[in-house]
């Protein structure tokens, strides 16, 4: 099923995406609870977020909540939040009565650009990330930037490495606008006189317009991937750029790297491993590596002080394990250059003897 993207520079227009009255119930991370009154005529359930609450325990609370509320099977579950909330509201919809509607209001970057698209829902088993979920698509998804005012620093700039990849992927012209808009925006920060202004509050007032459009294309670059391949079984594993070293960076670091720093570092080395087999474009590495520093994103290992002890060596090592492995080879994403991007079945030992020979 396709959802419907709504993407509007304000909140306007999410009133009427709700009917008047009826059976809808919205999930709200507990951080942004003053969004309830735009929820007014509704139950309201309050889900205390981060990565450790995404778990199967907090699913039964949330049912059970639903349950109270009477939620029946023709209820619509709005999940209010950022990717942890819109991932678990998804989750718990979908096996709720056996599946029932949902549909999101996504809050942070990474959410409006990449959690609350493309249907994959979940919750961590223990410290295994999305082990237990489901894939459905909600009815529709809608998008505010201006909900990004309030987001820190680190929460802002954990999505703009998805942002940086899905256009690396799809259009290089918006590429080039959105490292201009976010390098702007970083240099706004720093040199910020009130302390208390929010890395989000400078994003949106620098050019709402320009965010809105960012944001918007990156949105529907990511949903028009999931439409054509809902399964992962060729285009999408693209949106996988940068994330199989990414995904080794978290494993050593243990949580003490945001993801989306993560996958900056993980598109660099990709990036590397292109030049080593003789696929990149001249420079492209460099240029990457410049334009995410920039963006104030680290682009080599030990330029966040998390992977500062971390070696290619090791983290090719923690490859093997990932879930792409088919056998000796991995799907391996290689950025050539921009709209330039491979995904290769690349042997597991010659990622390991490059790696060797990267810094
Ligand atoms: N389903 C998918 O396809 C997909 C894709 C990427 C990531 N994810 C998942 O997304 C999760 C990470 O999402 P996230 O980075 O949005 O984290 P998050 O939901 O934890 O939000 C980050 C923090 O920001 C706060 N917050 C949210 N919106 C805010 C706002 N507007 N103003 C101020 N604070 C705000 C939250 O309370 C939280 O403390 C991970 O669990 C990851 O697995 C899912
Ligand atoms: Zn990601």
């Amino acid at each position: 099923m396709k959802s419907t993207i709504h993407i509007n520079g304000n909140l306007n227009g999410l009133q009427d995406l709700q009917p008047a009255t009826g059976n809808v119930y919205v999930i709200i991370d507990k951080n942004l609870q003053h969004l309830a009154v735009h929820f007014k005529q509704f139950p309201i359930i309050i889900f205390e977020g981060g990565e450790n609450n995404k778990l199967l325990e907090n699913v039964s609370s949330l049912a059970s909540s639903l349950l109270e509320a009477g939620a029946d099977r023709d209820a619509l579950i709005i999940g209010v939040g950022g990717g942890i909330t819109t991932d678990i509201t998804g989750f718990t919809a979908s096996i709720y009565k056996r599946g029932v509607k949902f549909a999101f209001v996504p809050t942070t970057l990474l959410a409006q650009v990449d959690a609350s698209i493309g249907g994959k829902n979940g919750v961590n088993l223990h410290s295994y990330k999305n082990i237990l979920g489901t894939i459905s698509q909600p009815e529709w998804v809608f998008i505010c930037p201006e909900l990004l005012r309030t987001l820190p620093e680190d929460e802002f700039k954990a999505g703009i490495a998805e942002v940086l990849k899905t256009f690396i992927l799809f259009d290089k012209q918006m590429y080039t606008a959105a490292v201009e808009y976010f390098s702007q925006v970083a240099q706004k920060y720093c040199n910020r006189e009130d302390k208390n202004t929010t890395y989000g509050e400078i994003a949106v007032e620098h050019n709402l317009e320009l965010l809105t459009q960012i944001i918007g294309k990156c949105a529907r670059y990511k949903s028009g991937v999931v439409e054509r391949d809902e399964f992962e079984k060729g285009e999408r594993r693209l949106l996988n750029l940068g994330h199989t070293f990414a995904h080794s960076i978290e494993k050593f670091t243990q949580g003490k790297i945001s993801h989306g720093y993560a996958v900056s570092i993980g598109m660099v080395i990709a990036a590397k491993i292109a030049q080593a087999m003789g696929l990149a474009q001249h420079g492209f590495p460099e240029k990457l590596a410049q334009d995410l520093r920039s963006c104030a994103l680290p682009a080599l290992l030990g330029e966040h002080p998390a992977t500062a002890h971390l070696t290619m060596g090791e983290l090719a090592g923690a490859i093997t394990k990932d879930k792409k492995v088919h056998g000796s080879n991995i799907h391996f994403i290689l950025p050539k250059g921009l709209e330039d991007v491979e995904d290769i079945l690349v042997p597991i030992t010659e990622i390991n003897n490059i790696a060797d020979d990267l810094r």
